[in-house]
């Protein structure tokens, strides 16, 4: 949800942090901050102090402040972009939150569920607090139980206070007191530590790490890490000691940069193809009519056992779970559910014998699918995931899974990774279906298509100007319907949240069927109704549909074959795309509407990459 970089080394903090902290400021951005301990002699000897700048808004305005005020000396120290969940966006609630004795300072990603009963523990024995967030109860608990005379020192008052809190956190703290030191510790939300020589970068994710050392290890959850410039010592909350494998990280600098796109989002759309490619690689055998699925190739004989497959995830996580439930259905002919992570886990779900639950996540961290995924596996069902960040939370808990592989993803608004989940879905839905009733031809003509998916991809991205047209043309509606049918269902679901997240223009997706049973009341003169109606075997459904909108005066966008000229008579607006087999249809027909939000936020003058209250991961429930 939030970014937090942590240093210790002998470079200046400051500079590094802040580089850190705006390659993570996608994750959160509504204030940001940051502390350092600068050493200074004194007659009795080192003595450190702790500096603390904050500043609401973006990264950009910490950095004002901190260049008026001349900038922070000192090479430990931590940083944070926030997302507020408690208390609202003002510079006391900014992190980092320091306790009222020791010069302690702490960052803080995550939820303290039991902040209120600390809280008021804490005021009974005389701490007074300055913000209203659940952050600041937890570092003056670290404060309050620090005692070195006792041998409790910083690593041990952070274990002992970690063990009182219920929540979630990746948290980093420094004190004063302790000015060569650097505690580190995660539950739910994830934390790295970046090994370098003489140095360590810790952040939220590898993209604030890979320029300084390619070197790290991911902390589990209940670690606690100490380090010093010497080196660091593991241990769980109740100091058993951990020994964490340090790996090498798999990411290139170059795709976390912009390069020459004006913003994250337009790169990753067009990106996709060769995303998609990569996501392909070794996988698809035309000629012996087979997927090749090694991290669930142990797990075969539960796959054709399976009975039921639930799908589940979030936001556009949860649409290409939708499509997936189409795929399962007709490739794999098992029956399939799609549902709300979030609304699965509470509502004490079924779970038959030869149950198959699939999370799907671009993060890998969304704490609703995590939670819902435990709840499915606790009452016994076989998980497999289908999840883009290599080593998160969700891929080392389910059982087995296929990674998208479309490399990082650093728009909020999820693009290359929906696509991604689509593909992957579908590579296992004809895995499975191979190994139940799917012949050979079948599964020879969908990898066939599904290999010239890249392409055909491309030749859409190549009609940029005309979908800028037409969004332009649009721009004032602040009302707007997608609407499609069957495994464009979801895909329209998709075109609508895109829409809404980044431009904020009011939209509703839904299957077109069912506007005729409510939604059609708010059809009104010149309202966009954009339908996916390319051709398969709704088509002529889909044209009915159209009609009951135009009848009543809205404007219809089409996304149509290539070579269909009988649906301008229906549409103001045509975005053709290339003739696919329908079951692999979304993830052309999804690419008009992609730009299509792009360019309606563009044109609106909103930041694409940062759209306003959201997050690119959601680590609370
Ligand atoms: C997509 O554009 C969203 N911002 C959001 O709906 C996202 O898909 C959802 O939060 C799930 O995230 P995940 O894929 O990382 O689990
Ligand atoms: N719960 C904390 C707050 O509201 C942390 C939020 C975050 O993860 O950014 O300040």
């Amino acid at each position: 949800m939030c970014g937090i970089v942590a240093y210790i080394g002998s470079k200046k903090a400051q500079e590094l942090l802040l580089e850190g902290l705006k390659r993570l400021e996608y994750r959160g951005y509504d204030s940001a901050g940051i502390a350092t301990l600068s050493k200074s002699n004194s007659t009795t000897g080192d003595v450190a102090s702790l500096k603390v700048v904050k500043a609401v808004g973006r990264v950009a305005n910490l950095e004002d402040k901190l260049e008026d005020m001349g900038g922070l000396n000192g090479s430990v120290g931590l940083c944070h972009t926030r997302w507020a969940t408690h208390g609202g966006v003002t510079e006391f609630n900014a992190h980092p939150h320091t306790d009222d004795r020791f010069g302690i300072a702490l960052v803080h990603n995550g939820i303290i569920e039991n902040y209120a009963a600390l809280k008021t523990y804490l005021e009974s024995k005389g701490h007074v607090f300055k913000s209203q967030t659940d952050t600041e109860v937890l570092a003056m608990l670290i404060g309050e139980l620090y005692s070195p005379a006792e041998g409790i020192d910083l690593e041990a008052a952070v274990q002992a206070a970690l063990r009182e809190v219920t929540g979630a956190y990746a948290i980093c703290v420094i004190c004063e007191k302790e000015p060569d030191v650097l505690v580190v510790a995660r539950k739910g939300s994830p934390l790295s530590v970046g090994v370098g020589n003489g140095e360590f970068i810790v952040a939220s994710d590898p993209s604030a790490i890979v320029s300084h050392t390619s070197q790290a290890f991911h902390l589990d959850d209940y670690n606690v890490v100490k380090i010093t410039r010497q080196g660091f010592k593991t241990s769980t909350i109740h100091n058993v000691a951990v020994t964490p494998k340090v790996v090498q990280l798999e990411l290139d600098l170059e795709e976390i940069e912009l390069g020459t796109f004006s913003h994250f989002m337009q790169k990753e759309i067009f990106e996709q193809p060769k995303a998609l490619k990569n996501t392909f690689r070794g996988r698809i055998n035309v000629q012996d009519s087979k997927v090749v699925l090694g991290g669930v190739s142990n797990f075969d004989r539960d796959l054709v056992k399976a009975r039921r497959i639930i799908l589940t995830g979030q936001g556009t996580a949860l649409h290409a779970a939708r499509i997936g439930r189409y795929l399962f259905e007709d490739l794999a002919k098992v029956t399939s559910h799609d549902e709300y992570a979030s609304e699965f886990r509470y509502r004490n779900p079924i779970i038959e014998e030869n149950s198959i639950v699939i999370a799907v996540s671009q993060s890998g961290e969304t704490a609703d699918t995590l939670a819902g995924l435990r709840e499915a596996k606790d009452r016994g069902a076989l998980s497999l995931g289908v999840i883009n960040v290599v080593g998160s939370t969700i891929s080392r808990e389910t059982d087995a899974g296929v990674y998208l592989r479309v490399g990082p993803e650093i728009g909020v608004a999820s693009t290359k990774a929906f696509v991604g989940q689509v593909a992957v879905l579908t590579l296992l839905s004809i895995y499975l279906g191979r190994k139940r009733f799917m012949s050979s031809e079948h599964c020879r003509e969908l990898l066939t298509g599904l290999e010239q998916i890249p392409d055909k991809i491309q030749q859409v991205l190549e009609y940029d100007d005309l979908i800028k047209k037409v969004t332009a043309k649009y721009i004032e509606k602040e009302n707007w319907l997608f609407l499609g049918r069957g495994y464009n269902y979801p895909t329209a679901l998709e075109g609508a949240l895109k829409l809404k997240e980044i431009s904020y223009i009011h939209a509703e997706g839904m299957p077109a069927a069912e506007m005729k049973h409510g939604p059609i009341a708010l059809i009104t003169e010149g309202m966009p109704a954009v339908f996916i109606a390319n051709k398969g075997p709704q088509y002529e459904k889909v044209i009915s549909n159209i009609q009951e909108v135009r009848a009543r005066g809205g404007h219809i966008i089409a996304v149509a074959t290539e070579g269909d000229e009988h649906i301008k008579r229906y549409a103001e607006d045509v975005l053709y795309v290339p003739d696919v087999p329908e079951c692999l249809s979304p993830m052309v027909t999804v690419i008009p509407l992609q730009l299509m939000a792009y360019h309606a936020a563009v044109l609106r003058g909103h930041d694409v990459d940062k759209p306003r209250n959201l997050a690119k991961s959601v680590t609370v429930e």
